[in-house]
């Protein structure tokens, strides 16, 4: 099997490319190699690396940007979406398309499994919302994987659990809101994930989490500080209303699988905590180095 990554330059990107090599040939495209919402510039990728699968990780993801800039949020999210689906369909590849549990509106005060409606309370969650819409008209052969609240790749990436990581080593004390819940997901075990789902499952759309109760940011932060050895009182509660931020949040992020849970096979990630002990031990190994 050949496999193509479109948006492989990001957190996903770093943890599941050297993954996937390891199973089948892999091209990986980062951004600057490849624009989705640049018609041309996919047609030629696609018609040159013929792949079986085309895994679709690109994403306009800053959440505050998309609600101040639409043309932001949809060029990506939807349009770069459409794009790729229609030329998949065209040559017959098969998409793996990465969406969020934001497609929701966070108002349900239990995980959303894929028989819930979405319902996008922000720009984000809309144009993901209008991507999915597009594989599953233009692209028949498809596997939508939705997810939440990602943690992963390198130092570099600085998203939440390296951010509170970096915070902690410079003594700060640290504001995490304590009102939105979601499913911490360990990028590595995702990209297992989806090639389970790639290798076993039917098309279709599939929550795809790590498994264990649903935290809130604030209890997120301090298990991270907590594995890491730092006391976890250097976390402080506080409420979203306390930030001032273009973008909603929803209140509920986190998700379950029906789907993964009854079909013929099944399938489920590890616990978050032991995935996010195993991550931080591999960045103090790498800081180490
Ligand atoms: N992070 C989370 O907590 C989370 C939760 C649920 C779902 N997801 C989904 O998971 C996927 C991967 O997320 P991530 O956390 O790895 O995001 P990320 O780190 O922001 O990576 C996204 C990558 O897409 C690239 N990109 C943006 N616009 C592009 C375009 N027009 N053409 C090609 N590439 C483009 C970005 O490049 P630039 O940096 O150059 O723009 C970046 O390298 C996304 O679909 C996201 O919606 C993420």
């Amino acid at each position: 099997m050949k496999v193509i990554v479109f948006g492989s330059g990001g957190m996903l990107g770093s943890d599941l490319v050297p993954f996937w090599q390891s199973l089948c040939e892999v091209k990986a495209f980062p951004h600057a190699a490849c624009d989705v919402s640049n018609r041309e510039m996919v047609k030629k990728i696609l018609g040159i690396e013929k792949p079986d699968v085309l895994l679709f990780l690109a994403a306009a993801t800053n959440v505050d940007r998309c609600e101040l800039n639409r043309d932001y949020a949809f060029r990506t999210n939807t349009i770069g979406v459409e794009i790729v689906a229609q030329e998949c369909n065209r040559l017959g590849i098969s998409l793996v398309y990465i969406s969020t549990i934001a497609v929701f509106d966070g108002e349900k005060d239990s995980p959303y499994d894929e028989y819930d409606l979405p319902s996008p309370m922000n720009t984000y969650g809309l144009s993901k919302y209008h991507g999915e819409l597009a594989v599953r008209a233009f692209c028949p052969d498809h596997w939508i994987v939705r997810t939440s609240w990602l943690f992963g790749g390198g130092m570099k990436d600085m998203k939440f659990v390296a951010k509170i990581l970096r915070k902690a080593s410079m003594n700060d004390t640290i504001k995490v809101v304590r009102d939105c819940v979601g499913s911490p997901t360990y990028t590595a075990d995702l990209a297992k994930g989806i090639s389970e789902i790639v290798e076993r499952f039917q098309f279709g759309t599939y929550h795809l989490v790590n498994g264990g109760v649903p935290a809130s940011r604030y209890e997120l932060a301090r298990e991270t500080l907590r594995i890491a050895g730092y006391s976890a009182d250097r976390i402080s509660p506080c409420l979203s209303s306390d930030f001032h931020l273009p973008a909603h949040r929803p209140k509920m992020e986190a998700a379950e699988s029906i789907r993964l849970k009854i079909l013929p096979h099944t399938l489920s990630l590890p616990d978050w905590k032991s995935s996010l002990a195993g991550y931080i031990d591999l960045m103090h190994r790498d800081l180490a180095n």
